[in-house]
């Protein structure tokens, strides 16, 4: 039976150090129910001397989640302890996260009054007793205490093994050793680790926790270098989010011992089908958008464009993909068209798209396809459809839209009313909403008869300044059939509108009702 390794999500509390992020109190409630689903072992909830909102959060989930530890954050000063002993006392499996900073820089640099010692060897006696009294109010609170040894990464090792030892005799449950300025590299992390478990009399009284930051792009890799030397449970956050560069993307850390457990030999309880759905949550709720390139949850990550590529993924998907998407929550890979997919991925969308076409007809298309392609970054599924209407069954629009009106405010029913031609006779309906946006589609579906769905609606300013362009994306899905409509307008409702129609009419040609 391979070892189970803890993970520690601090996105609430390391996470939210991240500059210029705030979650409120409700926020970080959602966040954590979230990460209760994840199945994260232990959440992070917050600091709550830091403030009475942080005090009220870490309150609100210690009384609501269930599943997880929960755990909060102090420094090895008594008030902070007792803020933490209250904030968590309804929680059903509390921990207290005490520490202090135990590198000569830290103790030199945050120490300097002479009430901490006149040298450094007075102040790392001093050190030594604050994180022993820290550890044992914590424990006069909680049975589970977490002590961190902060900028272990640059601490001389002895005097590391030395706090270790007395703050686990002072009864400390896990012992976090942070790279708090991502200065390590693995190796030598790993070592560190390795020398921990060696030299530490009492280390088996507790478990090794990494603690990695990404001031150098390392914090992955160092976490992964702890775990593969003994360490049983890592930190870090949702996207990789938090202070300066971030800290260890847990996504990563937990999809790399998966993926790699011939390699690493344990495994962790996380549910990663729900990476793709808490990144989305932690990108949205901090406002830090997802690189589409960024590992595990990026939008391009299962993500196909060369032919090369989008040929062998087609023939078998492991010679490309080293993960399903499914498990970390995306629905299936992507094949992103581009002037380099080849007629190979070509063909196989429009086979999606239902369309069959003889070599010859696929041939005449990828020159189009090409000359298309070679203009945009990616061809759109309406893109082909107009390649192919164009080239084989020409089709004029079946819905254009005439007239459109809107009623709306902040205590008005919104209600829109839409005339539209089809097939050279006019048509007009009307409808109420949830929203301007709301109505009008569902004017625009009265007065055409559509069963289409719309599954994703995108609006962005293609200019600047209130007088901006709203460009409007819908996905519309229809009887297994699925089309993108586009429309762009100043007025972000009639953008809407038009990029409903285009949607629509994207439909009829595919059925060929056109
Ligand atoms: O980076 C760090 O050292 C920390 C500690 C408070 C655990 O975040
Ligand atoms: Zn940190």
């Amino acid at each position: 039976m391979s070892e189970k390794v803890d993970i520690f999500d601090t996105t609430l509390r390391d996470g939210e150090q991240a500059a210029g992020t705030r979650l409120g109190s409700r926020d970080k409630l959602n966040l954590a129910r979230q990460l209760a689903r994840l199945k994260v072992d232990v959440i992070e909830a917050g600091y709550p001397a830091s403030s009475p909102e942080d005090f009220q959060a870490v309150q609100t989930i210690a009384k609501e989640i269930r599943g997880p530890v929960i755990c909060a954050l102090s420094r090895a000063v008594p008030a902070d302890i007792e803020a933490c002993g209250k904030a968590l006392a309804r929680a059903r499996r509390p921990r207290i996260h005490t520490g202090i900073g135990v590198s000569d820089i830290h103790i030199l640099g945050k120490f300097r009054d002479p009430r901490y010692g006149k040298d450094l060897a007075e102040k790392k006696t001093t050190i030594i007793k604050m994180a022993v009294d820290a550890v044992k109010l914590a424990r006069s609170f909680a049975d589970d205490v977490q002590f961190y040894a902060e900028d272990a990464g640059r601490a001389d090792p002895a005097y590391l093994f030395e706090v270790l030892e007395a703050v686990i005799d002072a009864g400390a449950t896990v012992v976090n050793i942070p790279d708090t300025t991502g200065y390590c590299v693995p190796e030598q992390f790993g070592g560190l680790i390795r020398a921990i478990r060696e030299k530490v009399r009492n280390i088996a009284r507790a478990k090794i926790s990494v603690h990695c930051h990404n001031d150098l792009g390392m914090a992955v890799a160092n976490a992964l270098a702890g775990v593969k030397n003994g360490a049983r449970q890592v930190e870090g956050t949702i996207n990789g989010v938090g202070e300066r560069a971030g800290n260890a993307a847990l996504e990563e850390v937990v999809m790399a011992l998966r993926t790699r457990s011939d390699y690493f030999g344990v495994t962790t309880g996380i549910e990663t089908r729900e990476f793709c759905r808490t990144s989305r949550l932690v990108a949205d709720m901090l406002g830090m958008a997802v690189p589409p390139n960024k590992a595990v949850v990026g939008g391009n990550a299962f993500a196909h464009s060369s032919g090369i590529h989008v040929d062998g993924v087609l023939k078998d998907r492991e010679t490309y993909e080293i993960m399903r998407p499914e498990d970390v929550g995306f629905a299936e890979s992507r094949v992103v068209l581009t002037a380099r997919t080849g007629r190979a991925g070509l063909r196989a969308r429009l086979e999606k798209l239902g369309y069959k076409l003889s070599q010859e007809e696929l041939n005449q298309t990828y020159q189009r396809f090409l000359l298309v392609a070679d203009k945009k970054q990616e061809v759109f599924d309406e893109d082909l459809i107009a390649i192919l209407h164009d080239q084989i069954q020409p089709a004029p629009e079946l819905y254009q839209l005439e007239y459109l009106q809107i009623y709306s405010g902040t205590s008005a029913i919104p209600t829109a009313t839409v005339r539209l031609r089809v097939k050279g006779e006019t048509k007009q309906g009307a409808s109420i909403g949830d929203g301007p946006v709301d109505a009008v589609c569902k004017a625009i579906s009265q007065v055409t008869g559509t069963s289409a769905r719309l599954s994703r609606y995108e609006i962005r300013a293609v200019t600047s300044g209130t007088e901006a362009i709203g460009e409007v994306t819908v996905h519309l899905e229809e009887d297994g059939r699925r089309v993108m409509g586009r429309g762009a307008s100043t007025d972000v409702v009639e953008a809407s509108a038009r990029a409903f129609i285009n949607g629509l009419n994207q439909l009829a040609l595919t059925k060929g009702s056109a």
